[in-house]
């Protein structure tokens, strides 16, 4: 048995979700490029590249990655370049996307050898956190003007939209994209090709990815232009648990259990969105706070029930660690960080990459 604490990637779960994409890309039309903010364990990429065009950035070293790692389509994009970055990003990217016409302007002489796009911002989001919702007030993420945009249209080929956030809800989605057309109708008729951004949740239960695909080629068809997605945790969602261990339990009014990882270090998120994680079955008489090994007094996983109590010793799988949570882990408390494994289609579990003192060393001077 490998030594806990690991992210295990389930090569078999993960190809459900690809065979999703590689339906959608052909109903549609549509291309997907992995979002790398979202899952950058490149091990992975071999199991994911036949499936998808590319990778999509948020970053320098993100498009660098994504163009020495996965090839294919690659996109750059970052909230904003800077000036001793931006020869290198066009050197691996296919395609180039500013975030505000002040960067456009900037650097579209430098970028003259790939596409060139600009982000827009429709202000409709279907985000409930105001952390992360691109439409907030005020928000820097992309151009809302439509007239400033029409003013260096002969300077990009497209455009970049992001506006959804873990949607589940295909008439949300359908009517947050009617919202685009009326308002960036005109622009859209202009461009080659749109990037719809992530956060569609098409492989989700039951999801209606039949009429997602008509609605994509209707766009794509209405304004004459190739449709990129871009997801993240839809494409990597259920695939990968984080397998850890009991190391000690007390009651303190509660039964509580300590793993030998930690929320804040190993899965940031459930902590910066305030929600819990996920044990599976989470039946039975016995239960408990599953806590982390840190310091902090809130690195708790959440509260699951179990069948038997638990002991020193006991595995438990915390489910879908896969987004957001490999490319966030970090060193807090010199925590061990989990390894990362593969459990390949015979059942072997392939381990790709260990942390030791070295590394945590190293991340500091
Ligand atoms: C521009 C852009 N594209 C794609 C994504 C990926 O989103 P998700 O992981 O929700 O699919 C994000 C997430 O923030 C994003 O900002």
């Amino acid at each position: 048995m490998m030594q806990t604490p690991y992210y295990l990637i389930d090569r078999q779960k993960l190809l459900r979700n690809m065979e999703i994409i590689a339906h959608i890309r052909e109903q549609s039309g549509a291309k997907a490029l992995l979002a790398l903010k979202c899952f950058a364990t490149w091990s992975a990429f071999e199991i994911m590249r036949d499936y998808m065009d590319g990778t999509t950035s948020s970053s320098l070293f993100e498009v660098r990655l994504g163009r020495e790692r996965f090839g294919g389509e690659t996109h750059a994009y970052s909230v904003a370049w800077a000036d001793h970055e931006i020869d290198e990003a066009v050197s691996h990217a296919d395609k180039i996307i500013f975030n505000s016409v002040g960067q456009l302007n900037r650097f579209a002489g430098r970028a003259e050898g790939i596409a060139r796009g600009l982000r827009l911002n429709p202000g409709v989001s279907s985000s409930s956190f105001d952390l992360a919702d691109p439409a907030r007030p005020f928000s820097r993420l992309g151009e809302w003007d439509a007239g400033l945009v029409e003013s260096v249209l002969d300077r990009v080929s497209g455009f970049m939209i992001h506006n959804n956030c873990e949607n589940a809800d295909f008439a949300l989605f359908d009517r947050m994209l009617g919202q685009i057309e009326e308002r960036f109708g005109p622009l859209l008729h202009y461009a080659d090709w749109v990037s719809l951004g992530g956060g569609i949740h098409f492989t989700a239960e039951n999801y209606p990815v039949n009429a997602f695909c008509d609605r994509l080629r209707a766009f794509s068809e209405r304004f004459g232009v190739q449709v990129y997605l871009e997801p993240g945790e839809a494409a990597v969602t259920n695939s990968t648990t984080l397998e850890v261990t009991v190391l000690d339990t007390l009651f303190n009014g509660k039964h509580l259990a300590i793993v030998d990882s930690s929320v804040e270090a190993h899965m940031l998120d459930l902590l910066i969105y305030r929600e819990s994680a996920r044990v599976e079955p989470d039946e039975g008489e016995y239960e408990y706070m599953i806590c982390g090994k840190s310091c902090l007094a809130g690195d708790i996983f959440g509260t699951f029930r179990f069948r038997e109590p638990l002991k020193p010793g006991d595995r438990i799988a915390i489910q879908d660690a896969a987004g957001y949570t490999m490319v966030k882990k970090n060193w807090f408390n010199g925590v061990q960080m989990p390894a990362i494994a593969i459990r390949e289609g015979d059942g072997s579990i392939r381990k790709v990459r260990e942390f030791t003192f070295a590394d945590f060393e190293r991340s500091l001077s």
